[in-house]
């Protein structure tokens, strides 16, 4: 019961490794906050959650609506009496979400802006109502944010999502980490490679032969909420099964076809 009578929000929490947090704080003696885009699939997740606590809510929330994640946040206070661990954890690549498959130039701007707004915008807006309520408790926290592989190696179709990751695994996260260290709070990022929340992810190449459980992950994260972790902060920690050793994998066979076209 390492996290007892601590209360976690999670956003993304209705599916994957946000859903896999919530169950598994859940068994740590969390008190859990899911909040999500869509109710449907939020209202299961909180069922499924159940099945381990009663203490936990779901908020239906979209993290590009900064109203929406301080409600979210005022929410899991006024129920819990306080807000200790934050994972903004919904995201994902923006040309897998909205089914573009051309190439950066070809596509809408409003593309890029849609990734940034959920990876970028939507991560640093639970970090800034965060923070506020953190500094009025007085008695620290912990955000963990969530980068990719693709803030690392980067990607030719989704700019936004490698844009976004890429500082949530640098520049963003030390700001967020100097501002939360004068009241006490951890800021750390947990950036994976290929996780089998679904299953294309399969296919992704790893020195390891293979893609994360989506708990080798989540077992990360909750090190780094626990007091075990109490000395890191401002770290970025790639687990990718040492993808980013694989410098041979990229070949610009593209810029052949152009040049024949
Ligand atoms: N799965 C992977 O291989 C992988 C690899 C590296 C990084 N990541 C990162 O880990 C995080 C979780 O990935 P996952 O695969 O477990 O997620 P997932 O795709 O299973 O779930 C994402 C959740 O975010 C929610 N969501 C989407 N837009 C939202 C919005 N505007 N407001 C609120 N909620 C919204 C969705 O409804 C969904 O429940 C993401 O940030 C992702 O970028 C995943």
């Amino acid at each position: 019961m390492e996290f007892a009578s601590k209360t976690v929000v999670i956003s993304g929490g209705a599916s994957g490794m946000g859903l896999l947090c919530g169950e598994s704080f859940a068994k740590e003696g969390a008190n859990v906050v899911l909040a999500d885009i869509n109710p449907d699939a939020l209202n299961a997740a909180a069922e499924k959650v159940k099945a381990v606590t009663e203490n936990v809510i779901g908020c239906v929330t979209d993290v590009t609506k900064y109203e929406q994640v301080e409600s979210c946040i005022n929410k899991a206070k006024e129920t819990f009496g306080s807000v200790d661990i934050v994972i903004p954890c919904a995201g994902g690549a923006e040309t897998r979400l909205l089914g573009v498959h051309d190439h950066f130039y070809d596509q809408p701007i409003s593309v890029f802006d849609f990734g940034v707004d959920l990876n970028l915008r939507g991560a640093v807006y639970f970090s800034h109502a965060t923070l506020r309520v953190m500094k009025e408790q007085r008695t620290g926290g912990v955000i963990i944010l969530l980068g990719s592989i693709t803030g690392e190696e980067a990607g030719k179709g989704a700019v936004a999502y490698a844009t976004s990751k890429s500082a949530l695994m640098n520049g963003t996260l030390k700001a967020l980490a100097q501002c939360g260290a004068e009241i006490g709070v951890r800021v750390n990022t947990v950036a994976p490679g290929p996780v089998l929340t679904r299953e294309a992810m399969a296919n992704m190449k790893t020195l390891m032969g293979r893609a994360a459980e989506p708990q080798e992950i989540v077992d990360l994260i909750m090190y780094l909420c626990s007091d075990k972790g109490s000395f890191i902060t401002g770290e970025s920690i790639l687990i990718d099964g040492g993808r980013h050793l694989m410098l041979d994998r990229k070949q610009p066979r593209w810029r052949k076809e152009y040049e024949n076209e």
